[in-house]
């Protein structure tokens, strides 16, 4: 590890040299040290005697040096972030506030998504963000597209790139394109001059570490590299508050001497806020397989609740009691429970799409079947949404205004990937209904990009996206849901947003066609009260309404 690669606070600059010189045995060192501090005490050896046991006592107890290692006190690291995304900038940022010791830089090579983390318009929206990046920005925190320079001179390289899924070749479909990872990883070997711990931050397929750490061995020019997976489990919408106050952090790392050190050079770094019996070091594997588990253990209970609520609209059970009281068993758990239009988000499919292809590989195909479903229940419950939709409207939307509200894969975020509001829209699209969507996060430019782009398209660095060719004519973008649903045929709300939950319904269902349709995919609305005030409700998984009874729809 460098030393003294960055300004510290004096007094820690002193106490890592105290460390260094108990630790190192030498005395008359640490006698001259003590001199200099106390230069007063050497005409007077009683009170030379007595400042040195106060000197020692206060060396032992207060910075209770003996309980640690030299090396590990003297670590005032530099961390360099590759990647300034959702996981990236966030995750940096609260290190920044909670370590001020230590500098970070997050680096990127999209201009635009660096110039706006230096703005004050950040390039994604996230609760509480803002505060936090504005207390270390310029301190301790720096945005910079000189990626090279940093990472050459930071201890720790985080590495946070895009892990698409590949579209073709060996693994389409499914395995993760590494493409980004790899380049990352030769371009660290490239610069490094010192030591260096490279951090997997961004989910990868699991064995990643082995690949990145044989690019890294092979260019490493005598260079020490030592890999850790640290999987972020932050979730978007809730990125600080999770961060903050993380349920676990997983350090995963080899179990050699020099891999042990790496992995408690990470956790000092953790330690500073998080308390350590939540964090958990785990062999390398362990890490990367924990992350893809955790994410598919999620995606499955959304998916079993979904299941659910098609059962429950056939049978007229409400899924939010039936959720409620499956909830209930404290085995379970009450979290997660939501039935909804389905799930999205940059993790979930691309994750358990990974699973899928590692079970594969390995020769399981059962298991590799079985978390195939999630997904297959997933894409059916955006088609059950929309053939609804299409049936309960006299089985064509052709023409017919349709308000979406909400474009976000959830609420409290601007995010888009993967959104089940793509594929709805799409299917909706697809037969020929012009969309009115408002959302509060996500401006016209996002939207007519993700209508237009392919599947997968989407992870890919921005500049490195398709344009958005010509935009779709049946599709309009608005900043306001009175101006989306004025004289539109049916609303859907795709994503949760609290300001969905009160709209002026009446003033609404006025200015709307008749019949007139909410079709809420995230069970928002008080479905009694609009049903009084005249609008025809399909709620998921709930009773239907007689006009809906009347019109099934096939999935
Ligand atoms: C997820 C994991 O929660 C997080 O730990 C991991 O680090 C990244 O992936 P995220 O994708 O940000 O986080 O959001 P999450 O809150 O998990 O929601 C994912 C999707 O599931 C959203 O579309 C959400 O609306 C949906 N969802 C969630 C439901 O449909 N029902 C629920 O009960 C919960
Ligand atoms: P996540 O949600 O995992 O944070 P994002 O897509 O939001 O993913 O962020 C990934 C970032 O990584 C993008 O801003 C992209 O420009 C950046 N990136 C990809 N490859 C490189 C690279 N080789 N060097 C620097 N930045 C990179």
């Amino acid at each position: 590890m460098g030393r003294g690669t960055v300004k510290v606070l004096p007094w820690l600059d002193l106490r890592g040299k105290l460390g260094d010189y108990i630790y190192s045995g030498k005395v008359l060192d640490l006698l001259v040290l003590h001199l200099k501090i106390f230069p007063i005490s050497l005409p007077l050896p009683f009170f030379f005697f007595l400042t040195q046991i106060f000197f020692l006592f206060f060396l032992f107890f207060f910075f209770d040096l003996t309980a640690q290692d030299p090396e590990r006190i003297l670590k005032m690291v530099k961390i360099c972030c590759i990647g300034a995304g959702y996981v990236g900038g966030p995750t940096m940022a609260v290190i920044a506030l909670k370590c001020p010791e230590i500098e970070v830089a997050v680096v990127d090579i999209s201009v635009s998504r660096i110039n706006a983390w230096n703005s004050d318009a950040l390039p994604i929206y996230e609760p509480g963000l803002d505060e936090v990046v504005k207390q270390c920005r310029g301190k301790n925190l720096f945005f910079s597209t000189d990626v090279e320079k940093h990472v050459s001179e930071a201890d720790i390289v985080f590495v946070s790139v895009n892990t698409p899924t590949k579209t073709q070749g060996l693994g389409a479909g499914k395995a993760a394109d590494l493409t980004y990872w790899e380049s990352a990883a030769r371009m660290i070997a490239d610069v490094s001059k010192s030591n260096k711990i490279v951090v997997e931050k961004s989910t990868v397929p699991v064995k990643t570490a082995e690949a990145i750490e044989k690019i890294l061995t092979h260019n490493s020019k005598g260079i020490n590299f030592q890999i850790l997976s640290n999987p972020e489990f932050l979730a978007e919408g809730t990125a600080i508050q999770d961060l903050f106050n993380p349920d676990r952090v997983l350090i995963g790392g080899r179990e050699t001497p020099e891999g042990k050190k790496a992995v408690e050079a990470l956790r000092d770094v953790y330690a500073h806020w998080v308390p350590v019996d939540r964090i958990i070091c785990t062999n390398l594997w362990s890490a990367e397989l924990s992350k893809l588990a955790a994410n598919a253990f999620l995606a499955q209970r959304i998916s079993s609740v979904n299941a659910m609520s098609a059962l429950c609209e056939a049978t007229g059970a409400d899924v939010s009691q039936v959720s409620h009281a499956v909830g209930k068993d404290t085995r379970i758990g009450p979290k997660f429970l939501n039935a909804s239009v389905g799930f999205g988000g940059s993790c979930f499919q691309k994750d358990i799409l990974n699973l899928v292809y590692i079970c594969e590989c390995n020769g399981l195909p059962d298991v590799a079947n079985y978390w195939k479903q999630v997904i297959k229940v997933n894409d059916y419950q955006k088609t059950r949404f929309v053939n609804r939709i299409v049936s309960s409207m006299f089985n064509t939307v052709s023409g017919k205004k349709i308000a979406i509200l909400g474009f976000a894969f959830k609420k409290d975020t601007g995010d888009t990937r993967e959104t089940p509001a793509i594929d709805v829209c799409k299917g909706l699209l697809g037969d020929k209904a012009r969309l009115s969507i408002y959302d509060p996060q996500v401006n016209e430019e996002q939207i007519q990009r993700d209508l237009s782009m392919k599947k997968f398209d989407w992870d890919h660095p921005v500049h490195l996206q398709p344009m958005s060719p010509t935009s779709i004519k049946q599709v309009s973008v608005v900043w306001d849901a009175y101006e989306a649903t004025k004289d539109a045929h049916g609303i859907c709300i795709l994503t949760e947003w609290d300001e969905f939950k009160t709209l002026d319904y009446q003033r609404i269902y006025e200015n709307m066609q008749k019949p007139a349709f909410v079709f809420d995919g995230r069970n928002i609305v008080d479905v009694a009260k609009l049903r009084e005030i005249g609008f025809i409700v399909y709620s998921i998984g709930k009773p239907l309404d007689q006009w809906l009874k009347d019109m099934p729809a096939v999935a």
